[in-house]
């Protein structure tokens, strides 16, 4: 995805008051969570950056330190919480979608988007960035690997997905909005769609 324009625009008609980003790593999901909450005039919530604040440990310490499973854990309890909010973005991280809980949860709450990208662009988009559970001999096969292993949990959970491989981040936040205007005109009585005028 191209650092590109992006239109700062915000919506006269938002679709929805509450949206979730799924996705795996390094497919834009922080980076057009960001964009889509000030497009739609919400509250940017990002679970990663959540469990860091409140654990005053970055998510590699956390791996480290505790283990995945303890990891996995917060980020349960930091998506139940991000339920109760009523005007939010909230972007998941990427094995977030893991645990049937939380695809439940997230799905029960609102539209679910779906960021996806290739193999490829997700390694050249994360090699910068400290990733525990890509540190292995081959990266871009563990990715592929762990994209077989959760595709299905990613297709579950999601109202719908748009890919983000070499696009501009415009580009992908508008087709967000669109599908977002469409999941919203098909469930006009959501509590994600009633909301809306709460502003
Ligand atoms: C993970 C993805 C990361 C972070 C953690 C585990 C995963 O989030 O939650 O390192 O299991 O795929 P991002 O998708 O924001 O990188």
């Amino acid at each position: 995805m191209a650092q590109a324009r992006v239109p700062i625009q915000t919506d006269p008609d938002p679709p929805v008051s509450w949206v979730a980003l799924i996705g795996f790593m390094g497919t834009g999901k922080s980076r057009i969570g960001w964009e889509l909450s000030r497009i739609l005039r919400l509250t940017f919530i990002d679970t990663d950056k959540v469990i860091e604040r409140i654990t005053c440990l970055t998510i590699p310490e956390i791996l480290e330190l505790y283990g995945e499973a303890t990891f996995r854990d917060y980020e349960t309890e930091v998506v139940r919480r991000s339920l109760r909010l009523d005007r939010a973005v909230i972007s998941t991280g990427g094995g977030t979608v893991v645990r049937p809980e939380n695809r439940a949860l997230l799905a029960g709450r609102g539209p679910v988007v779906r960021l996806n990208a290739a193999a490829e662009t997700i390694y050249k988009r994360t090699r910068r960035h400290k990733r525990p559970l890509l540190e292995v001999g081959d990266p871009t096969e563990r990715i592929r690997d762990l994209l077989r292993e959760r595709e299905s949990f990613y297709q579950e959970a999601a109202s719908f997905t748009v890919e983000s491989d070499d696009r501009d981040a415009s580009d992908v936040v508008a087709d967000v909005v669109d599908g977002l205007r469409r999941w919203a005109a098909e469930h006009p009585n959501h509590e994600a769609v009633k909301g809306i005028g709460q502003a």
